[in-house]
């Protein structure tokens, strides 16, 4: 089936519009063009607009006329007040339609949002676009979801555009929960992999060969992950990956060849602060996963 085709079918299905033209809304709104989605898109600066219209998209004058578009609103703004600025004159024309809303936040502001929409009369889903600008459309690209699952049923064809779209469930909360704990995740292998990368390049290492070998090894570390939750969840922790007081010796090491190699010692010190205070709970004999109870208990002293 060619494009235009596979458009006018899909016209007769379903229609989008994307509030919100930013690095994050144009590329949301080139891939539903790219599935064959007829796509309406609005723009505070109309020239961000230009490009999109040339690929097929419908430019909407107004927030209100991209709003009463279609059955489903997709708005992507810098953050929830900004959505609401935008959206809170032209509330009334949601009744009836689907607001997702890929803005980031927290997830009061999520709830908040649910409840506003509510008041309109609209189904929304709070959402989190979670691999980046270059990876939308494609099916490797994250983006998780939550609010009205009838609105994630009717709708999800469409939002498969997008990439791989998870819905979490009925609270609206959990995307921004999610999206939070996610970009934490990134960010702490992230930051053990910045700091591998000056520890070797000290050492004379090529940073792109040190890569391979650390992408390579990361399948272990993602191996981890289902066998440490399933601790966490029955709250027992056997040592089969090494107990606390095992890692934190090893952890030496690292803090040592680093302070050798002259590079920044931040990293390691979290790791051993994180193991000398799981072994000071009580866990130095358990495995590594209790962590997670040391890290959960937070402030409380108990
Ligand atoms: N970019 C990413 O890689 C990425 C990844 C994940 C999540 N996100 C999230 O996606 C959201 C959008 O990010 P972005 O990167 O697309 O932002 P951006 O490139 O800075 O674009 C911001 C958009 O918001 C519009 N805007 C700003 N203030 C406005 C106002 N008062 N009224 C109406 N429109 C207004 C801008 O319109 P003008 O063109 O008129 O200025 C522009 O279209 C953010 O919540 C961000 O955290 C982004």
């Amino acid at each position: 089936m060619s494009l235009a085709e596979q458009r006018t079918e899909n016209d007769e299905q379903s229609a989008v519009s994307v509030i919100g033209l930013g690095q994050m809304g144009t590329r949301l709104a080139q891939a539903f063009l790219a599935a064959g989605y007829a796509t309406t898109v609005w723009n505070r600066s109309p020239a961000k607009a230009d490009a999109l219209v040339a690929q097929g998209a419908v430019r909407a004058a107004t927030a209100a006329a991209a709003v009463t578009a279609g059955p489903l609103v997709v708005v992507c703004l810098p953050d929830y007040a900004t959505v609401h600025g935008v959206l809170g004159p032209v509330a009334a024309e949601l009744r009836g339609r689907t607001l997702v809303n890929l803005t980031s936040g927290t997830p009061e502001e999520a709830a908040d949002a649910a409840d506003r929409a509510a008041g309109h009369g609209a189904a929304y889903l709070d959402g989190a676009a979670m691999s980046g600008t270059r990876l939308v459309g494609r099916p490797e690209a994250l983006f998780v979801l939550s609010g009205s699952r009838a609105a994630f049923d009717t709708h999800q064809a469409v939002l498969r555009s997008l990439g791989n779209t998870v819905y979490l469930g009925a609270d609206p909360a959990l995307a921004p929960v999610y999206d939070t704990a996610l970009f934490g995740l990134a960010w702490g292998a992230l930051a053990g992999f910045y700091h591998s990368v000056a520890l070797t390049r000290a050492a004379g290492v090529d940073p792109s060969a040190f890569a391979g070998v650390a992408a390579a090894h990361m399948q272990f570390v993602t191996s981890l992950m289902t066998e440490h939750a399933r601790q966490a969840q029955e709250g027992s922790f056997p040592d089969d990956d090494g107990t606390v007081e095992v890692h934190r010796a090893a952890m030496e090491h690292l803090a040592h060849t680093g302070t050798a190699q002259g590079v920044g010692t931040e990293v390691p010190a979290l790791f051993r602060s994180l193991l000398e205070q799981a072994a000071a709970d009580g866990h130095g004999a358990s495995g590594i996963a209790s962590v997670i109870e040391t890290i959960a208990k937070g402030a409380r002293k108990d």
